[in-house]
Formats: structure tokens, sequence, C-alpha cells
């Protein structure tokens, strides 16, 4: 049982402006999980990349194990064709070959979920799923989330009404598993929406907002 948080002090204007563009803000930013959530998700991406490495070592020989690859990626709608070293994951490549920073490295180990993206709709933690694996997958970040006119997905819009947030680093990862939680359908008690997020950890420790959140979002997202 989650215990309850202290009362968070009122944010400033000007200091909830800028959590909010930094985790919401559709330009500046692109963002699930439990022992069947954010573990879930690491035993996926490892699974994936020990088949992918699998794979490709027995389709050539050793001396080509460092050598970049061609990848493309479709990322929030777009076409990403990008020449990575075989080892990147697809969190450095999102960040630091794409630009897209909205997905944030906490531990890089599988451990704290503030990586957790979207592959072909189910949550993948990025710090553990090399780049070279998903070419041609269909990859959700917290940027591709808002529609076409800006407004906020109905997950982001309940975050910002319950104040499920305080320093936002782990948000967007938190709202992509928060979605996968609606989407999968674990989102029926707080207690089975704790157990889901379970994987996603805040050091501010928001989570009974964060609960409070999801339920909001869920009749939203059913209403859509
Ligand atoms: S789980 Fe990927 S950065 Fe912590
Ligand atoms: S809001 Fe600060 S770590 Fe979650």
């Amino acid at each position: 049982m989650t215990k309850p948080r202290a009362p968070t002090p009122p944010f400033s204007r000007s200091r909830r402006a800028f959590i909010q563009r930094a985790a919401f803000g559709a330009a500046a930013l692109p963002l699930a999980a439990s022992a069947g959530g954010a573990l879930g998700q690491a035993h996926r991406g490892l699974s994936e990349a020990r088949s992918a490495a699998a794979g490709q070592d027995s389709e050539r020989g050793s001396g080509a194990a460092d050598e970049p690859r061609l990848v493309t990626l479709q990322i929030n709608g777009q076409l990403h064709t990008l020449s990575v070293d075989p080892r990147a994951t697809l969190l450095d490549a999102l960040r630091d070959d794409i630009g897209l920073t909205g997905t944030k490295k906490g531990c890089g180990h599988g451990q704290c979920g503030a990586c957790t993206v979207q592959v072909d709709g189910h949550p993948f933690l990025a710090c553990l799923t090399f780049a070279v694996m998903l070419d041609g997958r269909r990859i959700t970040t917290i940027e591709g989330l808002a529609g076409p006119g800006g407004e906020l997905h109905p997950m982001q819009q309940a975050f910002i009404d319950h104040d499920a947030f305080q320093c936002g680093y782990c948000t967007p990862g938190q709202i992509m598993s928060a979605i996968a939680c609606v989407e999968e359908g674990h989102a029926g008690t707080p207690e089975e929406i704790r157990e889901y997020m379970s994987g996603n950890l805040c050091r501010c420790a928001a989570y009974p907002n964060i609960v409070a959140a999801i339920t909001q979002a869920k009749l939203a997202m059913q209403a859509r």
C-alpha cells in the first residue's frame, strides 16, 4: 500500500509552466510497468535483444560486430533512417541521434521506467532495447501523444489536473506506462493501477496523484 505523501507545495506559475513544457510540450519533447508492466518490459526488451543478437551473430562473421548498421525507425508517424552502432540503445538513438529528449534516462538498467516508450502499441524500456532490433517498427514517444492541433492526450491532461508530478523527470515514462495500463485493462481499481505501475519509480513520491490521474484518464480514454 502506497503511503500518502505530504501535501505538495503550490507551484509558482512560472515553475508550473516550465514543468508542463518539459513534461508535455509536443515540440520540446517526446515518453509502463510492474511485474506485468516495467518488469515485463524489461524482460521483453532483454529477450528481444538476445534473440536479435543471436540472429545477427549467425548471419555474419564476428569481424562485422562493430560496424554501423542502417536502421529505419517509424517514430511518431515519421520515418527516420539512421546509421547506428549495433550496441546503441533505442534510448540513445532517440535522444542523441534524433533529438527527441522527452524520453528520459534514469538508471539505464531497466530499474526505473523513466525511459518507457511504446513499440507497436506495447510498452518497452528503451534503455534495454537495441535500436537495430526495431527496423520498421512503430515507436511512440511522449512527443507523439498530442493531437495534430496540440491538444493533449487525456492522460497528459489528467496528470496536469491532479498535479501528478513535482520535478517531472519520471513523468514521460509514467504517462507512457499509464496509457498502457488503461489500454491493457489494468486500471480497474487503485490497487490494480499501483501494481501495474510499480515498475515506474518516482523519487518525488507523486504516487497517489498518479493513481488519481490514471483513474480520471481511464474514463476519458474510454469515451474517445
Ligand atoms: S528503466 Fe530505462 S532508464 Fe531506468
Ligand atoms: S515527479 Fe520527480 S521523480 Fe517523479
